[in-house]
């Protein structure tokens, strides 16, 4: 019943059998309760090529959906916008980082509530295909691995280092066995187990960390589950990434030639299902970088082309999210380049979970295989145009210290690195003095390229400019000598793929201003996220407002949005803010840019709004705010033409 690429040729039988095949396994939704029957299994036929769900042929059309990037509120919605699509099952990624916050502290409470989530999923009747990692890619904050890992200098992440085998060990005691009961096999919807991801994309191509790896996650879940690895579409990859055991799976896009592809599947595992694990539906964007967009008609013909093949598909994303306050990851090819706030990634529902067009067009093509369920599919949540809230300065980051850096500075002759200090995510400033006076415009140079990521630079309260990783590396300074130099340094999110993923932040090397070496520095750790938290600056009257200044420079802004009875989705635009954060009643909703783009407005998810209190809002502007200070409350996302520079 199930196909190899032998039979492959013979298009239109396949795809009348794979229809058949169909309607005999996927009619209706598998009804799982939670009592274990013997009867439950989930395996490979390798005479067959399939996988078997209780003994019966079985084929999986899946989507990702990553818990981390939604609201609680909304898992249930999306979850429920999937299973009427018609998919069968879902396909999760586990952020290590997001658990284990603090190296030995775990948190699955909450937005964090892992085994929720598999619930919600189980009750709506979809089966789940795990990633724990520990890597994932997956464009989030080094890819999933916690920064405290970096506290060991030179640790070779990813490979058996032992330090780092530790850590992972460690974690996998606490998550796997978490995970066990919800094994399809143990009476959960859990049907296979991807170990590492995309390990063949890795340079350390160390076989002995897949092996470690897979004794692991067989000590901890059995013999019986399936494991498997996912790589990329090339030799070198799937090399470097199979290991004997781990099902070897491929991914591939709408630019790929999808016979070449099962083909090169087919090298590696000559018997079994085919699969693409990651599909992908859409693409990711970068700040500077041109909003990328995947044409539904491709999507959704290919998805029919791999069903009628019999292969087993996940759609890569099927619902993006939002990175959330400090998630999101960067890539390091030929310079570094850090991912947007929305996870959109023009799938088929958005950032904010509605339906698409594309959404319809692949429920088209499922429906072709087996029925979908019956019934509307959900409408879009109801957006609410806000409108206009004008903002007042709170002051800049140098004057309010003793509010956001309340255990104060770290005194070292050279710069420290984030996780020298022990905060790994958002902003640290970095104060010294000026070594002698520059009445002329003097040279402020990062000799190593040493800014992770970006620099704001102040004397004696003064914005100067600003020094970027890899692109600018140079800016001018004048002052006095013993003025106060403040360069506050922003972690854009750490690097999730490739060999540079040991992504020290901060000032990771010396600058140097004229022809001296600045040293003696003050390093103030910042736990804004905190103050935020504690009720400030909404809490704190302000007994007059602050004396008028010049508006560049790293500074904060509130404001309050009236309740009006509505807690609905909304989007925020900061138009002609220039970058920086944004908080609104404590939650931190991420980055904005609109100056580099493509994203111009940040998504509110309704839940974060109260019907009944002010809704304070709290900016971080990096730059340089507009004189008017409004913000806006649209009912819908904007998108720009990205300006191309980055
Ligand atoms: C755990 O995570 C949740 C969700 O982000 C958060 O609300 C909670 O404060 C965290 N718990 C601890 C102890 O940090
Ligand atoms: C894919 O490649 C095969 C050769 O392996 C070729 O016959 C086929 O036409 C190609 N398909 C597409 C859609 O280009
Ligand atoms: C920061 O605020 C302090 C106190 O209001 C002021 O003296 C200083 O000039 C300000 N610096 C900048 C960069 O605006
Ligand atoms: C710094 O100032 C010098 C002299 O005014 C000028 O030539 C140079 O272009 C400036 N460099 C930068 C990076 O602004
Ligand atoms: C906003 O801040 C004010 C002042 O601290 C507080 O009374 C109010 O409850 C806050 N609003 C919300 C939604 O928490
Ligand atoms: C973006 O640029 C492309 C190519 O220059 C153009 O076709 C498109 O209309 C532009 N879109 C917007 C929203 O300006």
């Amino acid at each position: 019943m199930c196909f190899s690429l032998s039979g492959f040729r013979k298009a239109a039988d396949m795809a009348a059998a794979a229809a058949v095949l169909f309607l005999a396994v996927v009619t209706c939704p598998a009804v799982f309760g939670n009592v274990v029957s013997v009867k439950r299994s989930f395996s490979i036929d390798y005479k067959n090529s399939c996988f078997l769900k209780d003994g019966k042929p079985f084929q999986y059309i899946s989507g990702s959906i990553h818990y981390s990037r939604i609201p609680r509120y909304y898992w249930k919605d999306r979850l429920m916008k999937m299973y009427m699509t018609g998919l069968n099952t879902i396909q999760v990624y586990v952020p290590w980082n997001f658990h284990e916050p603090v190296q030995g502290v775990h948190n699955f409470t909450g937005d964090r509530d892992l085994e929720h989530f598999l619930g919600l999923a189980n009750q709506m009747g979809l089966l789940v295909i795990l990633r724990p990692g520990p890597y994932i890619c997956a464009e989030w904050e080094m890819g999933g691995l916690p920064a405290w890992l970096l506290q060991k200098p030179n640790i070779i992440l990813r490979s058996t280092d032992t330090d780092y085998m530790q850590a992972v060990s460690n974690w996998l005691s606490v998550l796997l066995p978490k995970m066990k009961r919800w094994l399809y096999i143990n009476g959960g919807n859990i049907i296979s187990v991807q170990v590492e991801n995309e390990y063949g994309s890795y340079f350390a191509c160390d076989y002995n960390y897949m092996r470690h790896l897979r004794a692991l996650f067989r000590f901890f879940l059995g013999e019986d589950i399936i494991l498997f690895t996912t790589d990329g579409n090339t030799d070198k990859e799937m090399i470097c990434g199979t290991l004997d055991g781990l099902y070897a799976t491929i991914d591939f896009g709408t630019d790929t030639n999808i016979s070449e592809a099962f083909k090169r599947q087919r090298r590696f595992e000559p018997n079994g299902p085919l699969v693409n694990s990651e599909f992908y539906t859409g693409w990711l964007d970068h700040w500077g970088d041109r909003h990328a967009v995947v044409d539904a008609q491709k999507v959704s013909r290919m998805l029919g082309e791999m069903l009628t093949m019999g292969a087993n598909v996940n759609m890569y994303m099927f619902e993006g999210g939002t990175n959330f306050g400090y998630w999101n990851g960067a890539d390091h090819d030929s310079r570094f380049r850090s991912v947007v706030t929305s996870y959109d990634y023009d799938a088929p529902l958005t950032e904010a979970g509605d339906p698409t067009e594309k959404l319809l067009a692949i429920r088209d093509v499922i429906s072709q295989f087996g029925k979908v369920p019956s019934g509307p599919m959900p409408p879009a949540t109801p957006k609410f145009a806000y409108g206009f809230v004008t903002l007042k300065k709170v002051g800049n980051v140098s004057s309010l210290l003793d509010v956001i850096s309340p255990l104060g500075p770290v005194k070292s002759e050279y710069p420290l690195t984030f996780e020298e200090v022990k905060q790994y995510y958002g902003y640290m400033l970095y104060r010294t003095t000026l070594p002698q006076d520059l009445s002329e415009p003097t040279p402020l140079i990062s000799p190593l390229n040493g800014v992770h990521d970006r620099a704001y630079v102040s004397v004696n309260g003064v914005f100067q400019g600003l020094l970027q990783r890899d692109t600018a590396l140079v800016m001018n300074v004048t002052g006095h000598q013993g003025d106060t130099v403040d360069i506050l340094v922003e972690n854009m999110g750490r690097v999730n793929f490739g060999s540079k993923i040991n992504d020290y932040k901060g000032l990771v090397g010396t600058l140097v201003l004229g022809k001296d070496l600045l040293t003696n520095w003050q390093i103030y750790p910042l736990d804004i996220d905190g103050a935020i938290a504690g009720g400030w600056p909404h809490s704190h009257s302000q007994k007059s407002s602050p004396p008028r200044e010049p508006s560049a420079g790293p500074s904060f802004y509130t404001g309050t949005l009236p309740p009006n009875g509505l807690a609905r989705d909304t989007f925020l635009r900061l138009n002609e803010w220039t970058k920086g954060q944004v908080w609104i009643n404590g939650v931190n909703l991420g980055r904005y840019w609109p100056a580099r783009g493509p994203q111009q407005t940040l998504y509110v998810p309704g839940p974060v709004l109260s019907t009944n209190l002010p809704n304070n809002i709290t900016v971080l502007e990096l730059e340089g705010a507009p004189t008017h200070l409004r913000v806006l409350f649209m009912d819908r996302p904007q998108i720009s033409n990205a300006t191309g520079k980055s």
